[in-house]
């Protein structure tokens, strides 16, 4: 009864959510892309709804279902969902980056599908980086509470603070892979200017709901 007539942890808060892969297209029928699911952004957008705060999800392709009250954009590339994200960015107070965007794509695209060669001749791939959507976002004059995320295969602690530090943003979170990729769930460490916090592994949809907790903390904070 107490926590009826408590105001929810977001209420009147906006969150702008990426989500899953990004798919660079070669040609028709072949492309480019990164392992994930998109699970832990659609936890992310269901945990904040869920404490009532308005979440925008800009999803890249996967398959899941789109959660009760959120409006979700579904994009394709990487050039697509920054074209998505930063008109929408300063509407937000948080931006949450938890898309596993592709950091290059195929410099020129097929219209046709791209056949073998006779003598067996194989193409090679010329290739330009994507923008950094999150730290375009960490640089807007009007920025969200930006939060990134950094799944490594190894040196996680460092390789996430190095993420802070280069893309400017004040929280990054933490995980290690490709293990828990696709996996229901998933252990995080939560790094920060002042030092580390390991959350221990549990359910997707658990981490998602102690991430909101940690994100509507910051933001009481901040004031
Ligand atoms: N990110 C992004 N746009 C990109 C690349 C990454 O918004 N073009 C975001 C991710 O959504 C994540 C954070 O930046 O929140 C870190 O992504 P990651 O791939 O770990 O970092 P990179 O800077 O691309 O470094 P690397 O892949 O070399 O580890
Ligand atoms: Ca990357």
């Amino acid at each position: 009864l107490i926590a009826f007539f408590q105001p929810k942890l977001l209420q009147g808060r906006r969150l702008l959510i990426t989500a899953g892969p990004t798919f660079e297209p070669i040609d028709p029928v072949r492309g480019l892309t990164n392992l994930s699911s998109g699970k832990m952004g659609f936890a992310m957008a269901r945990a904040a709804q869920e404490a009532g705060a308005q979440v925008t999800l800009v999803a890249g392709p996967v398959h899941l279902d789109t959660p009760a009250g959120v409006r979700r954009i579904d994009v394709r590339t990487a050039q697509q969902m920054f074209d998505a994200v930063l008109p929408l960015a300063a509407q937000h107070d948080v931006f949450v980056a938890t898309a596993a965007v592709a950091d290059w794509r195929p410099a020129g695209t097929s219209d046709a599908k791209i056949k073998k060669q006779a003598d067996r001749a194989v193409p090679v791939l010329e290739l330009v980086e994507n923008p950094d959507i999150l730290a375009a976002v960490a640089r807007l004059p009007d920025a969200p509470y930006c939060v990134g995320f950094a799944a490594e295969s190894h040196d996680l602690a460092r390789h996430a603070r190095e993420k802070l530090q280069r893309k400017n943003v004040p929280l990054v979170v933490g995980n290690l892979g490709p293990a828990t990729f696709g996996r229901d769930d998933n252990a995080l460490l939560l790094v920060d200017a002042q030092g580390e916090r390991e959350v221990p592994c549990a359910s997707k949809r658990a981490l998602a709901q102690e991430l909101v907790r940690e994100i509507a903390g910051r933001l009481a904070a901040r004031g």
